[in-house]
């Protein structure tokens, strides 16, 4: 697909245009390797997240070892960057170490071993990273509780310790709740709001939500987006639209790719952003765009055919840049 012939914006400093955060995934050896993609990320983002390098599997690998080398140059890279780090995640029952999977204990070992894991890490990190994902998707598309080890070994209480040692370790570091769909099942969203707002009411502290926004270029309804997100708002927690991308593939479009479903993408990218802007700017956290170009996406890594974010792979803007910036100037 041609994105060249549609220069309808200029690349400017997307975060200095915006009143909230624009942060992005960042992988951590392109980083690290490719300046262009560093150049990039430094002129366009003030908020970062990890794609991998904080996940469970890979800080914490074995049960008395943690790997915190991509982790400390995250931190001194957003220090000499001015950046804010938004640390992803905690705990995520497919970003489970190995060893976790294997763990055999009662359930007091069991909260042992996440009390360290949450204790070590966040503490190691506090000062440096603003914020948690301290959970990610606890819950199934019906509202239930979704299975996985910490449910089974420790009970439902899991969630509720999740928090609390994540508070513990940094009582200032901000802490959400991450998982996708809020936007399109009402009963996902509503169980997790109740549940979350339980916890809340018994003096746990959650700020905010991350909604994740795997879009796509029909789906959901902006009404339905724009709904969710202020009932988010409504339930007093922060709004963090906290993986964004627009799928062209996933909405079944893959017929029509051509530059028109480019310009399609533009325009959700714009009501989107409009839509996040109408909630009260104290409730806005941010939103990350989860990769930088279209060829650094987990869905680029499932469909080749697939342009779900701002630049293509030669870090050019796409009229979804054009219609992120149209939202923020109007
Ligand atoms: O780095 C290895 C490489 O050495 C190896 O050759 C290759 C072979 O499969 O795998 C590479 O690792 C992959 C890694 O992405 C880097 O590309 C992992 O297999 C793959 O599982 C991993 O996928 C990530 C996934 O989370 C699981 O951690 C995606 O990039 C990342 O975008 C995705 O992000 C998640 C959020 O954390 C939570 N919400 C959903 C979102 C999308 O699934």
């Amino acid at each position: 697909m041609d994105t060249e012939k549609d220069p309808s914006c200029n690349k400017v400093p997307l975060f200095e245009k915006a009143d909230f955060p624009v942060g992005v995934a960042v992988d951590f050896a392109k980083l690290i390797r490719d300046e262009a993609y560093r150049n990039l990320i430094i002129s366009q983002f003030n908020s970062i997240t990890a794609e991998q390098s904080m996940k469970a599997s890979f800080i914490h690998p074995a049960r008395d070892a943690y790997n915190f080398s991509e982790t400390d140059q995250l931190i001194e890279f957003c220090k000499k960057h001015n950046k804010r780090l938004h640390g992803h995640t905690l705990v995520w029952y497919k970003g489970n170490a190995k060893w976790m999977d294997k763990f055999k204990g009662d359930k007091d070992a069991w909260d042992q071993v996440l009390k360290e894991h949450i204790h070590t890490i966040v503490g190691h990190c506090r000062g440096n990273v603003k914020s948690w994902d301290v959970l990610n998707e606890a819950f199934n598309d019906d509202g239930s509780l979704r299975q996985n080890v910490w449910l089974k070994n420790i009970g439902e209480e899991y969630i509720e310790k999740c928090f609390r040692y994540a508070a513990e370790a940094d009582p200032a570091a901000l802490l959400f709740y991450n998982d996708f769909d809020l936007e399109s099942r009402p009963e996902k969203l509503d169980a997790v709001l109740k549940y979350l707002g339980r916890l809340k009411a018994k003096g746990v502290k959650i700020d905010g939500i991350g909604m994740q926004m795997h879009t796509n270029v029909n789906f959901p309804y902006i009404t339905d987006i724009n709904m969710a997100a202020m009932e988010v708002e409504a339930h007093g927690f922060l709004v963090h639209y906290s993986e964004f991308d627009i799928s062209l593939v996933k909405a079944g479009t893959l017929w029509m790719m051509d530059k028109h479903l480019l310009k399609r993408q533009g325009s959700r990218m714009k009501e989107i952003v409009a839509g996040y802007r109408r909630l009260g700017s104290k409730s806005r956290f941010g939103i990350t765009m989860w990769g930088l170009s279209d060829a650094d996406s987990w869905l680029y890594d499932k469909n080749d055919h697939d342009r779900p974010l701002l630049f293509d792979k030669r870090y050019k803007v796409k009229p979804a840049y054009c219609g992120f910036l149209e939202a923020l100037t109007e």
